[in-house]
Order: C-alpha cells, then structure tokens, then sequence
C-alpha cells in the first residue's frame, strides 16, 4: 500500500475532475453531496484492497495516461525500464526516435512487436517514441484486448500505428511478418507457480493470473518467446524482455545458448537486472553484466 494521504488525494482529485493545483487551489470549497458520494465509493473499494490504479480507473506509463481494471496487469515503473530499454535497442537498430514527420505519406515499414500487451502500454509508448514503425500488439487474453482497444482509442496520434492481434505469443502475427520484425519486445508472465500464493494480496487477489504465472519453472514464457523469435526476427533484430531478478541469468544463459549474439541485462530502478536484452545480426560483445550506467535512452 502507499502513503493513504497521497492515495487519498488521487482519489479526490478523480472524484473532483481536477489535477493536484486545480484541487489545492479550489480547497476551500465546499464538495458537492455528488462528489461526496463518489468519493466515498472510491474509498470503500480501496479498503476492500483493490489497488488504488483499478480505483482510480488510469495509470501513467511513461506520461502516457492508459484505462486500467482488472482485465490488466497495472503497468509498473520496471517495465517503464523496459519500454526505454527497447526504445534505445530501436535506436542502434536504426530507428528514428522522437516526433513524427509532419509530411510523411508513406506507411512505415520497421515493425516492432509488443507480446502480452495487455493494457497496451508498452505498445502506445514504442509508437509514441519511434514515429516510423508500425507496431503489433499482441495477447492471448480477448479481454486484455479489449482495454488496449479502449486506449488505443483515446489516445489518437501514434496509436493510428498500433496493431491489435489475438493469440498466443508469435502465433498472433501474420505469416507475413516472418523474418521482418525489427524488435520483439514483452513483458510476459514471469511468477512461477508455486511462488503465487506468496506474492502480495493487492496483487495475488486482484490481478489477472494469467498476466502473472508462467508455470512451474516460471521460464516458460520467456524461453518460448527467445526460442521463436528467431523465425520473426529481421537481421539485424533484438529481442528485449523484462524477466524475473531471481532467473535473469537464467534467461541471459538460455539466449546464448539460443546463439544471440548480444546478450544483456539490465537493472530496474532497484539496481536489480529485470531487462534481458538478446540481439541477432549485429556486431557487439556479449555481455550479462547490468549496465551500471543504465540503457542509453532518448530521456
Ligand atoms: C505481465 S502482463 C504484461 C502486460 C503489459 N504488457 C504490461 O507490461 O503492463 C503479461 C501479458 O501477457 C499476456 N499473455 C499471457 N500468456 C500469453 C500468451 N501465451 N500469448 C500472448 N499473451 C499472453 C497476458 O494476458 C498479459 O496481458
């Protein structure tokens, strides 16, 4: 849980239709019963132990605001990690990073994929910062789909370059994209499934299981995805997933053993690897040492 008088002003400021300088500056006025109401309801759910995020119905992910509930894992800060790891892959395989091009009329042709995309976070993010790819998003869950539908919807601009696909992992994508995807980039579950009943109950009770477990090894996911991406990948092409602290060496052995040949980790903002970096057809050192620095992203 966080700290109530925050979470308690996030939910004041939902109920009011206001941001934190327009509710401060508007303190003294009295609330409307509609309003009170409203925020009580807000209130009873969070002492239920729904995550303050499903309250509130919305999350920033990298200043991307994205609709959540319970169909969605809640996007996290490690995964902002992610989502910038990728963007500086995409940037050394070429890619342009920042705005689009006003006068452009051609559809772009570099594609990136986001697996698992659930609320479509990461997905809205890559299109947001490259403006020349056309990126696929992908998940098994119809209503996973269903949220990203909605934000890509709302969000207009970059989304216009967002692809939905159903189904599971690679088998989403259409036969035509073999050997064209320039990134793959996923959060895929990564809990294995004896260490669910331990993970904390605002998680374990109210996020999609499907969205967290991977099954007994909790490898599963992340060795499908690095084992199939090869027939996908464009060469050059890279791989970025964000995987388990506990098995990142794993994964990084597994991509080596794979043949990557650039083979990364990276830390989350906890200093812990969570990004695994594996890259095709290019030239570089391998690597499983996180980069103390961070990734080079276009911050
Ligand atoms: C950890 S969540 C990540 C959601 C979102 N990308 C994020 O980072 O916030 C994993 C997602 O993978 C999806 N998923 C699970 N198994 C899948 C599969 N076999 N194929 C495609 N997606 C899958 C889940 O439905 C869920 O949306």
């Amino acid at each position: 849980m966080g700290d109530p008088v925050v979470e308690a002003r996030r939910e004041l400021e939902e109920v009011a239709g206001l941001d934190a300088a327009a509710l401060h500056a508007a303190a003294d006025e009295p609330a409307t019963p509609r309003a009170a109401d409203a925020l009580e309801a807000l209130v009873r759910r969070r002492r239920a132990g729904e995550p303050l995020q499903y309250v509130l119905g919305s999350w920033a992910f990298r200043g991307i605001d994205v609709l959540v509930d319970r169909r969605v894992l809640i996007p996290r800060p490690e995964t902002e990690v992610l989502a910038e790891v990728a963007i500086a892959e995409a940037a050394r395989l070429g890619l342009r990073v920042g705005r689009p091009d006003p006068w452009a009329t051609t559809t772009p042709e570099a594609v990136v994929c986001d697996l698992g995309t659930g609320s479509g976070a990461v997905a809205l993010a890559l299109a947001a910062a490259l403006p020349d790819v056309q990126v696929w998003a992908t998940d098994v869950s119809a209503d996973a789909l269903a949220v990203a539908r909605a934000n890509l919807a709302g969000s207009g601009g970059a989304a216009v370059r967002v692809r939905l696909a159903a189904g599971s992992w690679f088998a989403a994508l259409p036969a035509a994209l073999a050997g064209r995807v320039h990134l793959v980039v996923s959060n895929p579950p990564y809990v294995r499934e004896d260490e669910f009943a331990a993970l904390p109950p605002e998680v374990r009770d109210w996020e999609p299981v499907e969205a967290l477990v991977s099954g007994p090894t909790g490898m599963e996911a992340v060795a499908e995805i690095l084992t199939d991406a090869s027939r996908w990948l464009s060469r050059p092409g890279t791989v970025v997933l964000e995987v388990a602290a506990e098995r990142a060496e794993d994964a990084a052995a597994l991509a080596r053993r794979l043949a990557y040949e650039r083979v990364e980790l990276h830390p989350d903002l906890a200093g812990r690897p969570r990004v695994l970096v594996a890259a095709s057809g290019g030239r570089g050192r391998s690597s499983s040492r996180p980069s103390r620095d961070g990734p080079a992203g276009p911050r």
